[in-house]
């Protein structure tokens, strides 16, 4: 099993270049489905969680070919309904292809997505709003079994809770379906207007995309596009949160800052100097950070969740507290006791945790409880002194490109052995 040897306390100088969306790449791949004739997907990030999406996509029947940066797709030849257990298994968020399938088959199988490391992944919001456009579901032995014996419906439907998730399945399942379907309390992340742009290029009628009420007109047909996949938001926080915590200087490219609305200012709030412009941000840290008072997470546009551990890593050698309140998962702790192995001082209290800031952390052999986590544990290492020994990278390959090269070309000595 590889693992990262990270040597800490190097300062990050230098530029990077932030790759594709992961959380965008997952629900546009998804969409390919609807299409007819080729879809291509530029700057297409190369990861894991991509690589099982483009496994689920050929098992389905569809073409897909990666050409460096880019996805060639097409669904022209799309022959079965259902996703296997194992790559069910192999990333929960394959739920999302249950709308598209859908759309396209009329009828759908997949096995329930498991729990994760981030606690139980409910998806009753999903089924509720599906069976609401006229999805007959019968959820038994661990299986998903959908049919729409009328056609897919256009529906108002109205989410409890603006889950990214449940948001893209509905807009998957009624850009094809009959009528108009309106979502209120509609999730409003970047990457839920990027799928939107994507599907409207191709020929669908979706408006307010990004605001909390999502108006979908059912179409008859909709045409492969070639589409360029927005900058990973939460990539972006996480090599800032590196620079940062190691007293460093770095400039980003191909971000776009407004989708960092809520993080920069955290960044000026630690005491770090942020030049941003519409698609750079230039950060230098001072020698040691202050605190960031109270973290909230909430859905956009406040603070994401995802960045919620890699800033704790970072303000865990702060001069004084920080407050962290994780309001959107039930466990999102995990990375605590792995900090705690390096010498944080943290204590969770069931959504609040709070970080008295030691002077240094000292590198530990740690594991990666998921992916974020992982991520905070690498800011942690090269911030820290001595050497820190990271294992569970499977977890950190699901969002990160090569995070250790990343890294390396702006001066942290980290190798994957
Ligand atoms: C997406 O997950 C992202 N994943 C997550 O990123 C991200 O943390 C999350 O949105 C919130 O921003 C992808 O886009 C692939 P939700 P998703 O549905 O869609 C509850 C990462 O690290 N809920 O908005 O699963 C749920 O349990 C990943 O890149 C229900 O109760 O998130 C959670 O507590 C992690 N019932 C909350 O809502 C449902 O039917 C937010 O979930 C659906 C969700």
């Amino acid at each position: 099993m590889s693992k990262l040897i990270i040597e800490g306390s190097h300062p990050l100088k230098g530029e990077l270049e932030i790759h594709g969306a992961k959380n965008s790449a997952l629900p546009l791949l998804a969409a390919t489905i609807l299409c007819h004739g080729q879809s291509c997907l530029h700057n297409c990030p190369a990861l894991s969680d991509v690589e099982v999406s483009v496994q689920i996509l050929r098992y389905l029947g569809c073409q897909a070919e990666r050409q460096k940066k880019s996805l060639l797709l097409s669904a022209d030849s799309i022959s079965r309904y259902d996703i296997p257990d194992h790559l069910m298994r192999e990333m929960r968020s394959s739920i999302v292809f249950l709308g598209a399938i859908l759309a396209r088959m009329g009828k759908a199988r997949l096995s329930l997505p498991g729990g994760c490391e981030l606690g139980p992944r409910p998806i009753d919001l999903h089924l509720k709003a599906l069976r609401q456009m006229g999805v007959v579901i019968d959820e038994s032995h661990g299986y998903l079994d959908c049919t729409t014996p009328h056609g897919l419906q256009g529906a108002p439907i109205a989410l409890l809770f603006p889950s990214v998730g449940a948001t893209e399945n509905i807009m998957l399942a009624a850009v094809l379906a009959k009528g108009v379907t309106i979502i209120t309390n509609a999730a409003r992340e970047p990457e839920i207007v990027d799928l939107a742009n994507f599907l409207n290029s191709c020929g669908a009628k979706i408006t307010g995309a990004g605001e909390g009420t999502v108006t979908i007109e059912g179409v008859e047909r909709l045409q492969g596009v070639e589409h360029r996949i927005i900058p990973d938001r939460i990539a972006a926080a996480t090599y800032l949160a590196a620079a940062a915590v190691t007293g460093g200087c770095l400039e980003l490219k191909h971000v776009e800052t407004q989708h960092l609305g809520q993080i920069l200012p955290m960044f000026e709030e630690a005491g770090c100097t942020v030049v941003a412009h519409r698609h750079t941000v230039r950060l230098q840290a001072p020698e040691r950070l202050q605190p960031i008072k109270m973290v909230r997470t909430m859905p956009y546009p406040g603070f994401p969740t995802d960045a919620q551990a890699p800033v704790m890593a970072m303000s865990a050698t702060a001069r004084g507290t920080s407050v962290f309140v994780e309001n959107i998962f039930e466990c999102r702790y995990k990375h605590v006791g792995e900090l705690s192995r390096m010498g944080a001082n943290i204590k969770v209290e069931g959504r609040v945790a709070v970080v008295e800031g030691v002077f240094r952390l000292s590198g530990a052999r740690v594991e990666a409880p998921d992916l974020r986590g992982g991520a905070a544990l690498v800011v942690a290492g090269v911030g820290a002194d001595g050497v820190t020994e990271l294992s569970g990278l499977r977890h950190i390959d699901r969002g990160y490109e090569s995070i250790e090269q990343t890294l390396s070309t702006v001066g942290a000595v980290i190798k994957r052995i």
